[in-house]
């Protein structure tokens, strides 16, 4: 079956936001799947819903109507205690804007996640060093945010969503803050995640060098989605 097969299924997904006595439908029946290993973009206009759809999918909101399912598991039937659990062994969550511990050096910031994963003391800070090694921050484990760039602390947040090495990774708009090399350094290396560590990638951007490496390409607009490959990217896109 579907569901079975692919890392991320989505079935008839609504959102509604409220304020006051408005109420705003952002998502209208988001049917969505994602294949295991995949690399994977979300795309759309800016307003559009897609940190609204990364945020439910990756159990960090509840959806108005429809169901989520991850690796085979329905997150919308689980209760708060079994989606923190299930989150934590399952999903590393690369954030709009890093949102790094100002206070923590980059060693730190990253041991955080690996001791909410019950890796802790010499085994933490051991890996947390070889993660910052594999972004290529093997020298500035010691430093603050504050003293790494741009680029260099979005890839502190991929180090960070890669503790203990999770199935499903997924990152809104990685790039976006990026200059042009550090942006391609951070997609390359999230590709490498997807290639080399079979992991299932999801990333919602508006970067075009990103398409290059997508598997697939989904497009978020007016709450529904529309299934484009790359090839037909262009050709929608002007509509
Ligand atoms: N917590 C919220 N309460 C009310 N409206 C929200 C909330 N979060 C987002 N929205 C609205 O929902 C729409 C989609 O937002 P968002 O998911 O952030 O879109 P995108 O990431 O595509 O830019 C926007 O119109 C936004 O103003
Ligand atoms: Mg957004």
């Amino acid at each position: 079956m579907k569901t079975q097969k692919s890392a991320i299924a989505v079935k008839g997904v609504e959102k509604v936001y409220h304020s006051g006595k408005q109420s705003y439908q952002v998502l209208k029946g988001i049917d969505l799947n994602v294949d295991r290993g995949a690399l994977q973009l979300l795309m759309g206009p800016s307003g559009s819903g897609k940190t609204t759809l990364l945020t439910i999918l990756a159990g960090l909101m509840t959806p108005t109507a429809g169901s989520v399912f991850l690796l085979g598991h329905e997150i919308t039937k689980m209760s708060a205690s079994e989606l923190t659990k299930f989150r934590r062994d399952n999903i590393g969550f690369i954030f709009q804007g890093f949102n790094l511990f100002p206070a923590l050096t980059a060693s730190e910031n990253v041991q955080v996640a690996l001791n909410i994963k019950g890796i802790r003391g010499k085994k933490a800070s051991n890996q947390a060093k070889m993660l910052l090694e594999s972004v290529g921050l093997g020298g500035k484990v010691d430093l603050l945010p504050r003293d790494l760039s741009g680029g260099q602390k979005q890839r502190v947040a991929i180090a960070r969503a890669l503790a203990d090495n999770p199935s499903l990774i997924m990152a809104d708009e990685p790039t976006a803050a990026l200059d042009s090399h550090s942006g391609q350094k951070v997609i390359e290396l999230l590709h490498e995640l997807a290639k080399e560590r079979g992991a299932t990638v999801l990333i919602v951007t508006h970067d075009p060098r990103i398409i290059n490496f997508a598997d697939r390409i989904v497009y978020l607009e007016d709450g529904e989605i529309s299934d484009l490959k790359n090839s037909g990217f262009q050709e929608i896109g002007s509509k």
